[in-house]
């Protein structure tokens, strides 16, 4: 069984996310899904629309998710990839790159963004009206 793993503050869902989480799960069998904590939106900069529990929520119940766990940290992910034995990092190519250090312990890749849309565009598109 192949383990794939990625992160995300996954806010407002939108189809980019949809695309990045279905490409995820057909490189493997079983999908985890580390989403951030409000905690962790605050140190990165970041504020989300939907609290750490509904964004969790919905994300368990696309029915190509198999778990949720919660980002808290920069640095958990090497434990992650070591606790749920994750074969497969992957992570959209906006962060190509930034995890290459993380290939001493599973296969990193990087997919293509999908074009067009992000959580950002549109919470500012529904606060322009
Ligand atoms: N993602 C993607 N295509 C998009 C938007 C996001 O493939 N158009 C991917 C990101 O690369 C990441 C995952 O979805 O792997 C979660 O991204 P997240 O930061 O939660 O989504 P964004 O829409 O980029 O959020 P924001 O606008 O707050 O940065």
């Amino acid at each position: 069984m192949k383990r794939v793993i990625t992160y995300g503050t996954y806010d407002v869902l939108h189809f980019g996310h949809i695309n990045l989480l279905k490409r995820a799960k057909a490189l493997g069998d079983y999908l985890i899904v580390g989403i951030s904590t409000d905690e962790f939106n605050s140190v990165k900069g970041k504020k989300a629309y939907y609290m750490y529990e509904q964004r969790k929520s919905i994300i368990e119940n696309l029915r190509f998710v198999d778990l949720v766990i919660p980002e808290n940290s920069w640095a958990q992910k090497p434990n992650d990839i070591q606790k749920y034995q994750a074969d497969i990092f992957v992570m959209g190519n906006d962060w190509e790159g930034k995890f290459d250090e993380l290939e001493e312990l599973c296969e990193v890749i990087y997919l293509p963004r999908t074009e067009g849309v992000s959580s950002t565009q549109t919470k500012n598109y529904i606060n322009s009206f």
